[in-house]
């Protein structure tokens, strides 16, 4: 089955959020959980631009929820987002398989691919924000 063509950063997305913009607090995340998170950056409610939020302890990753396969998110519903806390991360559409550690898919239909990092910042009250985009050098 092809996949769709995944961009490869997140600030290229439709309505990426700018950098800085605050996410959360690292305490208002469950621990060993991800957390889905859908940010209004100018679409309403009806076109969110979907993260998640996959926290172990004080570290925090963030992925753009969006399953390189079809480019939908991972699940309709948070509590529908099926997740091995520190292990794995998987869609709910047709099931591929995340590595929780860098968003690479493992297993499924888009083997190579992977789900889109966003880079955090956290203060040191426990505030997430996303960090400046890093542009490549061609
Ligand atoms: S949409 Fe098919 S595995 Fe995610």
């Amino acid at each position: 089955m092809p996949t769709s063509n995944t961009p490869i950063h997140w600030f290229e997305l439709p309505r990426a959020p700018a950098a800085g913009t605050v996410l959360s607090s690292v305490n208002d995340l469950p621990d060993q959980q991800a957390t889905m998170l859908a940010l209004d950056t100018g679409g309403g409610v009806a076109q969110p631009f979907h993260l998640l939020l996959l926290r172990e302890g004080a570290q925090v990753r963030a992925f753009v929820n969006r399953c390189p396969h079809f480019g939908v998110p991972l699940a309709a519903k948070q509590t529908q987002l099926i997740s091995k806390p520190g292990t794995s991360i998987t869609c709910n559409v047709h099931y591929a398989r995340f590595r929780w550690s860098d968003g690479v898919c493992e297993s499924g239909e888009c083997v190579g691919e992977g789900l889109i990092p966003v880079p955090l910042v956290i203060a040191a009250d426990g505030q997430l924000s996303i960090a400046a985009a890093e542009i490549p050098h061609e």
